[in-house]
């Protein structure tokens, strides 16, 4: 079965430091595109193909602002024209060759690429990684391929119960199995909070809060706009204390879809305790290369094989049973299709305020005021 990629919407392509003055390509929702930034430092997306042989353009070099073939020698200009044939005599360039250009902002320490009708291309309509660039907060960030399609991935974060199971001992927790979730849609926006009072907590959130070793109260709050633009506000408190006394980070998911079977998952951690402190940096690193990359990342790609295996590409094309913690899976599946199903409809994120959710977030003791309003 064949799946379509979200038509006009903004996708993560890079880091913005993964694009420099180099050439640099990444295939996305199934095309490949050529990075790099211009003299001034702007970064530039264009196929990366050339029109004439097809040959990879990211294999050429980059002079003075043009691209130039490395097969045979066409340049091209920052907006994808033909500058440069060294096969015409007086060099004219060839008219009807011509890279496509795509609109790019950067925007939170990430590269972004709209992917569909340029005249629709609108900034506003990214979502809020804002806490990339707060002063008071460091992160770490990297990205993870994944040979698995993106929906699954968005899955496995949309119900975070996996984390007793599959991040046992390490992330997991009896107080999440235990935990209230509640699911809220809000325009193209979708939370899904998990709220997890009173329980030990997960093995190493207690031990990054200093063997804690008493009951506290655990919150994994998940934001989702589509295609699987995800950022979860996630911490542990000693028990009806506020957020500020506890340990709190913010967690980027960001899936973007290679093709199919493959997705470019682009995570972070952002934090404010410990934020010169390298050794908080590795801690940090190493928890995420053990849990999404040792843990996460061999399920979901056993996962996709047994799919494969059985003739389909997601878990929609099987029959599937779906319990009542797919309920956040289940909401984003359908506002995907929902957008899939009208060509011109583009996600709309509500980007309410880190700052503010940070604040209100102080209240989620009581399970009566939510950081996110119910709609
Ligand atoms: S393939 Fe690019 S110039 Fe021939
Ligand atoms: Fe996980």
């Amino acid at each position: 079965m064949s799946k379509k990629y979200l038509n006009n919407s903004w996708y993560c392509g890079a880091w913005a430091t993964e694009v420099t003055t180099g050439l640099f390509h990444r295939v996305i929702a199934g095309q490949d595109i050529l990075f790099f930034r211009d003299k001034a430092g702007e970064p530039t997306a264009l196929s990366n193909f050339c029109p004439h042989r097809s040959a990879p353009l990211h294999l050429g070099k980059l002079l003075d602002d043009k691209i130039e073939c490395p097969y045979h020698g066409l340049q091209y200009g920052l907006d994808g024209k033909c500058v440069h044939n060294p096969h015409h005599p007086e060099g004219e360039p060839q008219k009807s060759a011509c890279l496509q250009q795509f609109p790019i902002v950067e925007q939170h320490d990430l590269l972004w690429i709209w992917m569909g009708d340029p005249d629709l291309a609108d900034s506003a309509a990214i979502p809020d990684f804002s806490c990339h660039t707060d002063k008071s907060m460091a992160k770490v960030f990297g990205v993870i391929e994944m040979k698995a399609y993106y929906e699954l991935i968005t899955d496995n974060l949309l119900d975070l119960t996996h984390a007793s199971y599959v991040h046992e001992g390490v992330l997991g927790s009896e107080g999440i199995i235990n935990g209230e979730q509640e699911v809220i849609s809000d325009g193209t926006t979708i939370y899904v909070n998990r709220w997890c009072p009173d329980h030990l907590a997960p093995p190493a959130w207690d031990k990054a809060f200093g063997d804690y070793g008493k009951p506290m109260d655990h919150w994994l709050y998940m934001r989702w706009d589509a295609p699987a633009h995800m950022l979860l506000d996630v911490g542990v408190t000693p028990t009806g204390k506020t957020r500020q006394e506890g340990l709190w980070v913010y967690g980027t998911d960001i899936l973007t879809p290679q093709d199919e079977t493959t997705t470019h998952y682009f995570w972070a951690i952002t934090y404010n305790k410990g934020i010169d402190n390298p050794e908080v940096a590795k801690m940090w690193e190493h928890t995420i290369d053990f849990a999404f990359g040792g843990q996460d990342k061999p399920m979901i790609e056993a996962q996709q094989k047994m799919i494969n295996l059985r003739g389909g590409v997601d878990i929609e094309d099987l029959e599937s049973i779906w319990l009542d913690t797919d309920s956040g899976p289940k909401r984003a599946r359908l506002m995907l299709k929902k957008l899939m199903a009208k060509k011109s409809a583009i996600p709309e994120p509500k980007n309410p305020g880190l700052r503010e959710c940070m604040e209100e977030s102080d209240k989620a003791k009581d399970k009566s005021e939510r950081i996110i309003p119910a709609v």
